[in-house]
């Protein structure tokens, strides 16, 4: 039922300065695989398979990264390097449908959204950040596709966030929610406060880069204010909540990495390393050798 999703990937990175003159984010390696590629796969094992970019000049690395490169293929087949080519093969044979909008000025997440407008149509549709991943069993855009089908029975025109809970110290970082709890893992939302300072915080919940759509969010981000130079999603948010839509907040279950800034990138190479038995073990020795501990 959801079938498309959109990667906004055009933002500047400048927290990832002076790599990201050159290199999007996106594209920065997290142990195998770039950080996008984390986001794709979550998406297709989502059971999604249109693939919407949304890029900007400099980052056509991103969609080249999925695309067919026939002189490697020929080049890997003439050598007999048979392991690597079926590597590329896969990446390159991964998105079925992919489509590629420009947002030519980084005028915000919000602006970034409303570039997909005639590539989604009048459907619902998933929005995954290129550069937060989860590490989740089922993946975390599954989980909220199943939850969004279960509402479907008894709503319609309903959006889903996803949000976890922070500690006080990193709430200024986010956009919180606040609103009514109708099961463990769910809130209906009264209200989304872009970075609030703790004391005013009503929750620690905070939404990350996973929200499924009704494409009525079109009209609301084109009535949204830009502020400090940025269209906010959060802020065409509450104009749908305000206009009577339903929008939960879905507490997921599982891991979630900002791979955005240097300490979220460190730990989420740590992460993966830890999960991986020979780099595990490179981690522990660096640990005791380094009396890191
Ligand atoms: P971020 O705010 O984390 O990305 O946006 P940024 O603006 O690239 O990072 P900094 O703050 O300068 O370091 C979250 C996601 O939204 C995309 C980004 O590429 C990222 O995946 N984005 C952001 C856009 O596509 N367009 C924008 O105008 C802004």
């Amino acid at each position: 039922m959801i079938k498309k999703a959109v990667l906004p990937v055009a933002g500047l990175g400048t927290r990832m300065l002076p790599i990201t003159k050159v290199v999007p984010k996106e594209l920065l390696n997290i142990i195998d695989r770039p950080t996008i590629e984390y986001v794709v796969d979550e998406t297709i094992n989502s059971g999604i398979d249109t693939l919407i970019f949304i890029i900007s000049q400099g980052k056509g690395k991103i969609i080249d990264y999925f695309d067919m490169d026939m002189n490697l293929r020929s080049f890997l087949k003439e050598r007999g390097k048979l392991d690597l080519l079926k590597k590329v093969e896969g990446v390159e044979d991964k998105i079925k449908h992919l489509i590629e909008v420009r947002q030519k000025i980084p005028e915000g997440l919000g602006h970034a959204v409303l570039m997909a407008e005639k590539a989604v149509g009048n459907e619902p549709f998933a929005v995954l950040l290129g550069d937060d991943l989860v590490d989740a069993d089922p993946p975390c855009m599954k989980q909220m596709i199943e939850v969004y089908t279960q509402l479907s029975a008894k709503t319609k025109n309903h959006s889903i966030i996803a949000v976890e809970e922070v500690p006080l110290e990193d709430i200024s970082k986010y956009g919180i929610v606040d609103g009514e709890r109708i099961e463990e893992d769910l809130i209906k939302i009264k209200k989304v406060i872009e970075k609030p300072s703790p004391e005013e915080a009503p929750s620690n919940l905070a939404i990350i880069g996973r929200y499924i759509f009704d494409p009525v969010i079109f009209t609301y981000l084109k009535q949204i204010p830009k502020v400090k130079g940025e269209y906010q999603l959060t802020d065409a948010i509450q104009l749908m909540i305000d206009n009577g839509y339903e929008v939960y907040a879905y507490l997921f279950k599982g891991e979630r990495f900002d791979t955005g800034n240097k300490e979220g990138f460190f730990k989420t190479i740590l992460h993966y390393a830890s999960k991986n038995s020979k780099l595990k073990e490179v981690l522990i020795k660096f640990v005791k050798e380094n009396k890191l501990t």
